[in-house]
């Protein structure tokens, strides 16, 4: 890259000074945080995930737990919040964003891929590689929000990538509820949960995709309704796996684990921080101390 004093990128040449700029720039956006976001709490498991796999990164995790659900409403609508949020996180000078829900993912990832000029995935497609890797009989079964399964979207993934399969996609709204309620355990959650899954034990899949981020809280309930033989897809761990993948490619990775201390994780929601926090902190290994209520109308 450098020649007598001179360095050379993509075809012009610059000094050490501005050489010593630009890779000041870009040791700096390496180290900018991931913007996460997703309706509420659900998509904590995605962050989670992303904790997980990539512990050298920051997060800016956005709930909008104002107005949640995001799984009843039109594209319409999610998409101008989807685009508010989207709007926020670049205020906080992210260098690349999840859609960690699976109804924005559905409806908005689109639109604001056409958008914005950082690196943004949603949780959809990895849900469904993991899907079809995992399936042997190529019956493959998705649970989601009404806005999810009535995007046809998870069946549209995967018949692009294996025409062969069978797909049943099931909505399950009063799923979410009972997570946010703490039913996690509880005899409703299977009684409700037993009705959602009798249809999909019937028809024989092998492979379930939770395309919900909430379900992935329930997902015992859920494996022990639907048996051994069926394989839960939980497409945060792909989703996670992918980002890591794409910040490589990039050359976006962050070098160093930053201190806890150095804000490593950030929390906004647009209502009831101290409820997020106490869901935040039963989902997450990690202790979060707050989360920050913001005003998402202004963005
Ligand atoms: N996070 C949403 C999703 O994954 C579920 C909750 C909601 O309906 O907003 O689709």
């Amino acid at each position: 890259m450098k020649s007598g004093g001179k360095s050379h990128i993509s075809g012009s040449f610059h000094t050490e000074q501005e050489w010593k700029i630009i890779m000041s720039g870009y040791e700096e956006l390496r180290n900018r945080p991931i913007g996460v976001f997703d309706s509420g709490v659900g998509g904590l498991t995605v962050a989670r995930e992303i904790m997980r796999q990539l512990p050298n990164e920051r997060i800016v995790y956005f709930g909008d737990t104002a107005r949640v659900p995001y799984g009843s409403k039109s594209q319409d609508t999610i998409t101008k919040f989807s685009r508010q949020i989207v709007r926020f996180l670049q205020t906080q000078g992210v260098k690349a964003i999840v859609v960690a829900c699976n109804s924005a993912s559905a409806y908005a990832l689109d639109e604001l891929e056409q958008e914005v000029d950082i690196p943004i995935i949603g949780v959809v497609k990895p849900g469904t590689k993991a899907a079809i890797m995992a399936t042997k009989n190529g019956k493959i079964g998705v649970i989601a929000t009404e806005a999810t399964t009535g995007s046809g979207i998870y069946s549209r993934y995967i018949k692009e990538n294996d025409s062969g399969a069978t797909i049943l996609c099931k909505a399950c709204p009063l799923f979410v509820p009972l997570v946010e309620e703490g039913l996690w355990e509880d005899p409703v959650t299977d009684e409700i949960a037993r009705r959602y899954l009798t249809e999909l034990i019937d028809v024989g899949i092998d492979t379930l995709i939770l395309g919900c981020t909430h379900y992935p809280i329930i997902r015992s309930t859920i494996g022990r309704i639907m048996g051994d033989g069926v394989t839960l897809v939980n497409p945060a761990y792909e989703t996670a796996r992918e980002l890591k993948e794409l910040l490589r490619e990039q050359g976006l990775e962050s070098e160093h684990r930053p201190e806890l201390g150095t804000e490593l994780y950030r929390f906004f929601v647009s209502d009831g921080a101290d409820k997020f926090q106490k869901f935040a902190n039963s989902i997450l290994t990690y202790g979060i101390l707050s989360a920050k209520v913001i005003n998402i109308d202004e963005y």
